[in-house]
């Protein structure tokens, strides 16, 4: 029997910590949506327009344009940019689905570039080395709330005329040099998913600073109405009702973020106790909203432990971290057997992409070795407590390792 509780030993806290929560609701929402039964209007009306004032000013944009998830959201600005088949949409890998999805919908080819290792977001000298004659898009993704370097993939995305949608549907209330992210590129898109910093079900808004693509972008989720030439398009409004949690979910959000930071700042504060985990923010992220302290593993500071084991052992003690994205897009079956179904056209009129060969290789570290990282749901939404045993049970992995390795 040793130390560690995965060898027999005392755990260092008892019962495993719980996730938090989530989605957190009160009276308030229940009686938001009671007021929208009453009403009669339960389609898009003005809840919906009062939130999206609310949530363009709390973004810093100019507008802001709800649809019924933050997948859509992101097809629809591809949309408003005339994307379609053939044309190439620059992804970083370590992102959910959706991200490559958006581009796959409209018959776009997703192109994967690699990310920056402190930040797992896009990397704008690997943006670049993938421009293309077709390339038409990038979306950088602020992934676990960190905003990517928008200072240098505007820079290249202008030089090269290619637009810009910030997948920031982790990254409400975070900031870029002052400025709140989805207001930096031409689009933002955010989600209202049940895991997120604020929670409709489902949900998506997109943000924008430029009055046409606004327009465009409110007609396209909406068959086209209002816009003075016919558009193909779809139905993708959000509801009263979701509006109206929306706006009560608006109330918590900062002071949700300022717990979330509250408890990182116990944790950085201790990090130097930890030799072979790090964290390295870039400077220009001047706000952080939490969702998800991406931290760099060393397994040869923990005698060869692999991170995966690490998770487990750490399980064993009674706290949860995680590895964020532990597969780069692209290794997916999707992208690997190119299962794209019949109405996807884009290799018939682009470039043809074989998705075996492409290699990422600092995402690949990352996602197979390297990133850990405290997520919103359990560890940052807890007490100061929490996050100290938290710490405490990295450093008794890390000074009985021996034991497992
Ligand atoms: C990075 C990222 N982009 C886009 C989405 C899509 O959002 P939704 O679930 O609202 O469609 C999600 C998650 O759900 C996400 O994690």
């Amino acid at each position: 029997m040793g130390k560690l509780a995965i060898t027999g030993g005392t755990p260092v806290r008892a019962t495993p910590q719980e996730r938090i929560e989530w989605p957190q609701h009160d009276q308030a929402e229940c009686e938001a949506l009671a007021r929208v039964a009453d009403s009669g209007r339960w389609q898009q009306g003005p809840e919906v327009s009062e939130f999206e004032e609310m949530f363009a000013a709390y973004q810093h944009a100019k507008h802001a344009i709800c649809a019924n998830n933050g997948t859509v959201t992101m097809e629809i600005a591809l949309r408003a940019f005339g994307v379609g088949a053939g044309d190439e949409v620059i992804i970083p890998p370590l992102t959910f689905c959706a991200t490559g999805l958006c581009a796959l919908m409209v018959g776009a080819i997703p192109v994967f570039a690699d990310v920056e290792r402190n930040s797992s977001n896009l990397c704008p000298k690997a943006f670049e080395a993938a421009v293309t004659d077709r390339t038409r898009a990038v979306i950088p993704v602020h992934i676990g709330g960190t905003p990517a370097d928008m200072d240098g993939i505007m820079e290249v995305a202008r030089k090269h005329d290619i637009k810009v949608i910030e997948d920031a549907a982790h990254a409400h209330g975070s900031e870029w040099k002052g400025v709140r992210v989805g207001a930096i590129g031409d689009i933002g898109s955010f989600s209202f998913q049940s895991e997120k910093m604020m929670v409709s079900g489902d949900g998506g808004i997109m943000t924008t600073n430029d009055d046409d693509y606004a327009a465009l972008c409110d007609s396209l989720r909406r068959f086209g109405y209002g816009y003075p030439e016919p558009l193909m398009t779809s139905n993708w409004r959000m509801s009263e009702f979701q509006a109206a949690v929306l706006k009560v979910q608006f109330t918590r959000i900062d002071d949700q973020i300022a717990r979330r930071m509250k408890n990182a700042q116990i944790f950085f504060d201790r990090l130097g106790e930890i030799d072979g985990l790090t964290y390295e923010m870039d400077e220009r992220v001047t706000r952080l909203n939490g969702y998800n302290i991406p931290l760099i593993y060393e397994a040869e500071k923990f005698k060869g432990l692999h991170r995966d084991k690490f998770i487990e052992v750490l399980q064993a003690e009674g706290y949860a971290m995680s590895g964020l994205y532990t597969t780069p897009l692209y290794k997916g079956r999707l992208y690997q057997e190119k299962l794209f179904g019949p109405s996807w056209v884009g290799d018939k009129h682009g470039r043809e992409i074989d998705y075996t060969k492409v290699h990422c290789p600092v995402a690949e570290k990352l996602a197979y070795e390297e990133r850990l990282t405290i997520s919103h749901g359990r560890n940052l939404m807890g007490s100061a407590e929490d996050v100290n045993g938290l710490v405490d049970a990295i450093i008794k992995i890390q000074q009985n390792v021996e034991e497992i390795v």
